[in-house]
């Protein structure tokens, strides 16, 4: 089992301010890791950070927008002046969109969600490279379900999540004897209010959360099962039945994968 695996290993975590990300800060502190907590919002890392340093761990919270490289480089060398290595890289931070392609008024909102979801990932995988190689580390990025198969409302945010699995799959392949170990996480709906923090066809934040939140994945399960991928240093975790079974579904009858998501997308769950 995964318990203590993440003892006195240094993790950095993107996107640790909210949601999965700050669900799997307190569960690795908890478990004794060394974290470096990276997001923009300064106040919230630093509560997160107090919390983590209670939980059984140390936290060093390192404001950080992850769609500037010069900034992520920060990142790297803010855990490695706090810690002095790198074990572990959790490619976490993300925003989403909802809206159709015929309704968009701002076409810039492809723009930021490529840089943040995709370049973001590319630019903190880079820079903690080195350091991972020397440990034998874990890189992980949260992809979504979105990452797998077409969804309506979503056409920039499931390119940006396919350009993640192509990018981290053909990273595992350059990585092969290398120690370290690429795991791929695919969560489906998830209770964090992502949603509402997503972009409108206007390109402003959605306002309102279409999900049945009662019927969707906590974050704190998201976490629990992310965690427990990178520590069997698995190469994907799939989470949901309907994501189970839809990579298979995928192979025999397509068609019928879009019937689902389409459904998923106007039922919100
Ligand atoms: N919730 C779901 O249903 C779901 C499903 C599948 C996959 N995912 C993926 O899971 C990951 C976490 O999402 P979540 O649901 O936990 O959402 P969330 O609660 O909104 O968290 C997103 C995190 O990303 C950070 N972030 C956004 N833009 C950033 C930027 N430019 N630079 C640095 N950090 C940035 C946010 O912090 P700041 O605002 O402080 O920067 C926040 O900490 C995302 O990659 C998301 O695509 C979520």
């Amino acid at each position: 089992m995964v318990e203590k695996i993440f003892m006195d290993q240094t993790v950095i975590i993107t996107g640790a301010s909210s949601g999965i990300g700050w669900e799997m800060a307190r569960q690795m502190a908890a478990q004794g890791a060394n974290l470096a907590l990276a997001a923009r919002q300064k106040d919230k890392l630093t509560e997160l950070a107090d919390q983590c340093n209670k939980l059984g761990g140390k936290a060093v919270a390192v404001p950080t927008d992850v769609s500037d490289p010069k900034q992520c480089r920060a990142l790297i060398d803010s855990a490695i002046k706090a810690f002095g290595g790198i074990d572990i890289l959790v490619n976490n931070a993300g925003t989403t969109m909802w809206a159709r392609l015929d309704e968009i008024t701002d076409l810039t909102i492809f723009n930021t969600i490529m840089q943040v979801n995709y370049l973001g990932s590319v630019y903190c995988t880079y820079y903690a490279l080195p350091y991972l190689k020397a440990s034998k580390g874990r890189i992980a990025a949260i992809s979504s379900l979105t990452g797998k198969a077409g969804v309506p409302t979503r056409t920039g945010y499931s390119a940006s999540k396919h350009a993640m699995v192509g990018f981290f799959d053909s990273l595992r392949v350059e990585l092969r004897g290398s120690g370290i170990s690429v795991t791929m996480i695919y969560p489906g709906f998830v209770d964090t209010g992502v949603q509402e923090r997503g972009f409108g066809a206007d390109g402003k934040p959605l306002g309102i959360n279409p999900l049945q939140k009662n019927k969707i994945m906590t974050a704190n399960e998201c976490a629990r099962l992310s965690i427990k991928a990178i520590a069997e240093r698995r190469r994907e975790e799939v989470m949901t039945l309907r994501g189970k079974l839809g990579q298979w579904i995928k192979l025999i009858a397509p068609g019928l994968v879009d019937k689902i998501a389409a459904k998923a997308i106007e039922e919100g769950k």
